[in-house]
């Protein structure tokens, strides 16, 4: 198993579980909104719903706290033999992703709010409104949580398929140190 902390030749645990963690909430996110598309009835489609704004809220709080463990725990660094332009384009997609995922529950938050649905989640647990209800910033925090998802999915994707080429075409260590049944001998 690695170690808690990101050593210079792998990630550690911490900064696994908060990865793997939120693709799978995000996962959960796409499917729970192609549900509630396919939902037969008002009441399936509320419960969704409000399942869907919970496991969202979730993702914000883990955010915020990976993003807290990535300021004191920086990654280890890309393979040498990575060109400059492989690089930059890699930070570039990782900070593109942070910023999807911090944006998509913020976006979501802010719908809810407009939309004056903001205080029925996680039970007894209320999260205040943002902003007051409007019918005008309803619509366009509902067609800003739309665009995020579709380029967080986009993104997600190039991310998913530079991963795998990697590990299948350059045969280097990128995948499996993030990859919490790999231990790199030396370390
Ligand atoms: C990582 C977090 C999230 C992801 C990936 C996500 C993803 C999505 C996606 C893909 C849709 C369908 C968009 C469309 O059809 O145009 C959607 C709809 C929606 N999301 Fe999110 N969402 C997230 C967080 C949240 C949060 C935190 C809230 C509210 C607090 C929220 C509230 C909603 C609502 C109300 C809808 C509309 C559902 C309907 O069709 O009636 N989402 N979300
Ligand atoms: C919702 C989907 C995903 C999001 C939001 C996401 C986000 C991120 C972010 C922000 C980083 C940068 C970590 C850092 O150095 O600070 C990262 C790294 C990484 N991700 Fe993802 N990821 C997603 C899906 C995937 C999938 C499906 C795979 C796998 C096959 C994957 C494999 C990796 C790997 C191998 C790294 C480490 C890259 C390196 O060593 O520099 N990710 N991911």
């Amino acid at each position: 198993m690695p170690p808690l902390r990101n050593t210079p030749a792998q990630y550690g645990l911490v900064s696994q579980f908060f990865h793997w963690a939120i693709v799978v909430l995000v996962l959960f996110q796409f499917t729970w909104a192609w549900r509630i598309d396919q939902a037969d009835g008002f009441r399936a489609q509320l419960e969704l719903t409000t399942q869907h704004k919970t496991v969202g809220m979730l993702v914000l709080g883990l955010v915020v706290l990976r993003l807290l463990w990535r300021v004191f725990n920086r990654p280890p660094p890309l393979p040498g033999n990575m060109k400059g332009w492989e690089q930059k384009l890699a930070g570039f997609t990782h900070w593109l992703l942070y910023g999807l995922i911090l944006a998509m529950p913020v976006s979501g938050w802010l719908y809810t709010s407009a939309a004056g649905y903001a205080d029925q989640w996680w039970g007894p647990v209320n999260f205040p409104a943002l902003i007051e209800p409007s019918d005008s910033l309803q619509d366009l925090f509902g067609a800003v949580h739309g665009w995020l998802a579709l380029t967080l999915g986009l993104v997600a994707l190039v991310h998913l398929l530079a991963a795998l080429r990697h590990h299948f075409l350059l045969g280097d260590d990128v995948l499996k140190r993030m990859l919490p049944i790999w231990k790199r001998n030396s370390q």
